[in-house]
């Protein structure tokens, strides 16, 4: 049986299988048995039969009543009472019962009734390689610093196995990898630790975690294993400066950015970890104060904003350094530099700058005169700084470029002072930018008087009416003139300018106060001598050379009844009566004589009526009114007295009325018959001649009506359009008593009454006026 289970075992154990085998018949002498078999045997295997290896007959066992006593180690096997087997009742691990001691020993008591004996059977369990090597923790993680120089020894965690002996753990071996090894160092007791040595400095920004299998192996055969994995973590160290994306930013912002206004974004990263990678910004250390006051940096987020303002004009661009720093112990920086441009904008307007005061410019300056230098600018760069200048087109200026932003403002046409004195030119600077800034400017320009306009009279000619026999030294008329130039080139003196009328020369006649233009008469004058004067007046300016121009003063002398009427006929140069005959045979109605006079003044003051005065019988004679004819207003009677005496009154129509008499003798006598007839030696033609002259005076007379009633007729026409057309009729009264400019002809009719005379006065400038008179009588007996 024992042989047996020895063949059950492995080779390995026939060493002792021999020295078992003398032990155990030994044993039965000495009734303890030693049986020896591996662990881990299948339920029912058959360790020996007890009852022959105690020496008793098989056949016999049943009767003893073979059993295991009960004991600690009693429940691992149990006997087959019959034939007396041991065998395995339940599973045997060495490790569970022994744990590592070196041998492991089961001890059964059996118990053999009849008689009742009792045996110690000892059972060595032996070790067979059922247990791996086993790490406690699969996972361990070892912290190490990423500056721990190498060499560095880090115990790891020792692996078990259960088994003994050569079974148990004999080795340990680590995946491969660059950075460590493994150390097994063997203590005291014989127990075998792993260690890990670091072959290399580590790098965290290069590997973080290093992952490590280690292995245990046993002694075994087969050998058996246990693993680990063994992970680790290399912890950051302050070893990598901040660095930015690039060394050198370059960015924009335009000059008119609010504050606040992001401008670039900087970015630095730093390789380590945790603190040791988190950067602040800032200024490098020797930034100006320029930058400062124009930028901020955010320390966390890196932006630069625009922090005060900016001006392209004063600063165009910002080169500045910043300095990323991590929050590591001790920190480390990185740098970069920046560079912000800042772009122009249209925020300068353009400056108009006079570079000489405007001077004043003559009115006859030449075209392209310059008139003023003026210098544009503008502080703006590029088309925001290019400025064009311009001018309002309604001035009679331009501008007339020179060498850069340098122009002359010239004239552009002849200037008249008379028209315009003074511009106030408007100019316009305007530079290129979008949008567009201007700038206006008004330069004054004083435009200076020069004597180009003579002085002119208020008319050309004037008309003055003047009444005769006035007193020398009046004031006649108030000359004016105006002269469009100024100060001394206005200042007029008038003066009479000499030409003759009558061989008499004008400043006999007349005096001009040279200052204010006022015309005094120097003598006074007779209407009946001269009924027209013309004098020439200048009016001279103190320009240099001065201007003239000339006026013409008719100057009418008006009429007054100064001249009483004279009497031409009947002749009174025998005395003061006239003698006239007739006959006594005369009918009523007969024409005894005509009175005529004459009057030296014109008009109404010429206008002559006749009235008997005084007569020695005022019932014979009868004096027509208008005419002067004498006629016997009834036949004569032989009563009436031969020699009747005829005062006649003759009276003009002026103001005061002038009058004369004439004082008519008639003799009556009876048989004269032809009555008719002067007595004057003038008049003694023959009878038939006398009525033939009268009839040539009575057709003349016809045709002298008739033209002047055609005359009337034409101007009544005239007349009666003229007041259609809204203007008055041809004959008129002026206002003033001196003027009447329109009067240049003037046909006067005497209309009240029978038609005594047609005067027209020749309204002629220059010379005398004429006045002609037609005398007419409706009937002249006496006249040639
Ligand atoms: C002109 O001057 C004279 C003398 O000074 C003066 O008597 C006269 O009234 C003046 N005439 C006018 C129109 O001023
Ligand atoms: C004015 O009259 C004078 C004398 O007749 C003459 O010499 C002069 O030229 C005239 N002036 C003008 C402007 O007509």
């Amino acid at each position: 049986m024992i042989q047996k289970s020895i063949e059950g075992w492995k080779g390995t154990a026939l060493g002792l299988l021999g020295v078992s085998l003398f032990s155990l018949l030994w044993n039965i002498t000495e009734a303890q048995i030693r049986y020896t078999i591996p662990e881990e045997l299948k339920e029912g295997f058959v360790v020996g039969n007890l009852a022959r290896d105690l020496g008793f007959d098989v056949s016999d066992i049943a009767h003893r009543k073979l059993r295991i006593a009960s004991e600690s180690s009693g429940q691992y096997f149990r006997v087959d009472s019959e034939k007396g087997d041991l065998s395995v009742n339940a599973r045997i691990d060495r490790e569970g019962i022994c744990a590592q001691s070196g041998s492991c020993l089961l001890q059964l008591q059996v118990v053999i009734e009849n008689p009742l004996q009792l045996h110690r059977v000892e059972i060595e369990v032996q070790d067979i390689n059922d247990n791996a090597p086993n790490f406690h923790t699969k996972d361990g993680v070892l912290k190490i610093p990423e500056s721990i120089a190498p060499g560095a020894r880090f115990p790891l965690e020792s692996a078990e196995d259960l088994d003994v002996g050569t079974n148990s753990l004999s080795s340990y071996s680590l995946s491969k990898n660059e950075f460590f090894r493994l150390n097994v160092k063997t203590l005291k007791d014989g127990r075998k630790v792993p260690e890990l040595i670091v072959e290399k400095p580590l790098d965290r920004e290069k590997q973080s975690v290093h992952k490590l299998i280690l292995t245990a192996l046993d002694g075994g055969n087969p050998v058996k294993s246990g693993t680990a994995v063994v992970q680790i973590i290399v912890q950051d160290n302050n070893d990598n400066e901040p660095k930015f994306e690039t060394t050198a930013y370059k960015a924009q912002v335009h000059e008119s950015a609010v504050v606040g206004s992001s401008v670039i974004h900087i970015k630095a990263t730093d390789l380590d970890e945790g603190l040791n990678s988190e950067v602040e910004y800032y200024f490098g250390a020797h930034t100006t104060e320029p930058v400062k006051r124009a930028f901020s940096v955010n320390p966390d987020s890196g932006e630069i904003t625009v922090l005060g303002n900016l001006d392209y004009e004063i600063i165009k661009s910002y080169t500045f350094d910043v300095c990323a720093k991590d929050k590591g112990n001790p920190a480390l920086e990185g740098h970069a530099s920046v560079q912000i441009d800042i772009i122009d904008e249209n925020d300068n307007t353009p400056e108009i700058i006079l570079t000489s005061l405007p001077s004043p410019v003559p009115e006859n300056a030449t075209v392209g005169t310059v008139v003023a230098l003026i210098n544009v600018k503008d502080l703006d760069s590029g088309d925001n700084g290019k400025v064009e200048l311009n001018i309002s087109p309604e001035f009679p200026f331009k501008l007339k470029p020179s060498f850069d932003n340098h122009y002359s403002l010239v004239t552009d046409s002849l200037l008249d002072r008379e028209v315009k004195s003074e511009y106030n030119v408007e100019i316009i600077a305007g530079d290129f930018g979008v949008p567009s800034l201007k700038t206006t400017n008004y330069i004054h320009v004083k435009v200076l008087d020069v004597n180009d306009n003579p002085p002119t009279f208020s008319q050309p000619s004037y008309s003055v009416y003047v009444k005769e026999n006035k007193a020398a030294g009046k004031a006649l008329f108030a000359l004016t003139a105006f002269d469009r130039d100024t100060d001394k080139n206005a200042q007029i003196t008038f003066s009479i300018v000499d030409s003759k009328t009558n061989q008499v020369p004008a400043s006999s006649y007349f005096y001009i106060n040279s200052e204010n233009g006022t015309l005094y008469s120097m003598s006074s004058f007779d209407y009946e001598k001269i009924k027209m004067l013309s004098v020439t007046v200048q009016a001279k300016d103190h320009g240099s050379p001065s201007l003239s121009s000339n006026a013409t003063v008719h100057v009418f002398i008006v009429d007054q009844n100064d001249n009483a009427p004279a009497v031409i006929y009947p002749s009174t140069f025998m005395g003061s009566v006239s003698h006239q005959r007739m006959s006594r045979s005369v009918k009523a109605g007969h024409l005894v004589t005509k009175v005529t006079a004459v009057d030296a003044d014109s008009g109404h003051n010429a206008w002559m009526s006749y009235r008997l005065a005084e007569a020695t019988d005022a019932s014979l004679f009868s004096v027509t009114f208008h005419t002067g004819e004498v006629r016997t207003k009834r036949s004569v009677s032989e009563q009436d007295d031969s020699s009747q005496r005829l005062l006649i009154e003759i009276k003009d129509n002026g103001e005061p009325v002038q009058s004369t008499t004439v004082t008519v003798d008639i003799l009556i006598e009876d048989g004269f018959h032809e009555p008719i007839s002067d007595f004057t030696h003038k008049h003694t033609e023959p009878e038939k001649k006398s009525s033939k002259i009268t009839l040539y005076l009575i057709v003349s007379l016809a045709s002298v009506s008739l033209l002047c009633l055609l005359t009337f007729l034409v101007l009544l026409v005239k007349c009666a359009r003229g007041s259609r057309g809204g203007s008055s009729c041809c004959v008129r009264r002026s206002d003033s008593e001196y003027k009447n400019p329109n009067r240049n002809l003037q046909i006067q009719l005497n209309t009240d009454g029978p038609i005594k005379y047609v005067e027209v006065l020749g309204g002629d400038m220059m010379s005398q006026s004429q006045s002609f008179g037609s005398y007419l009588s409706p009937m002249s007996e006496f006249s040639e």
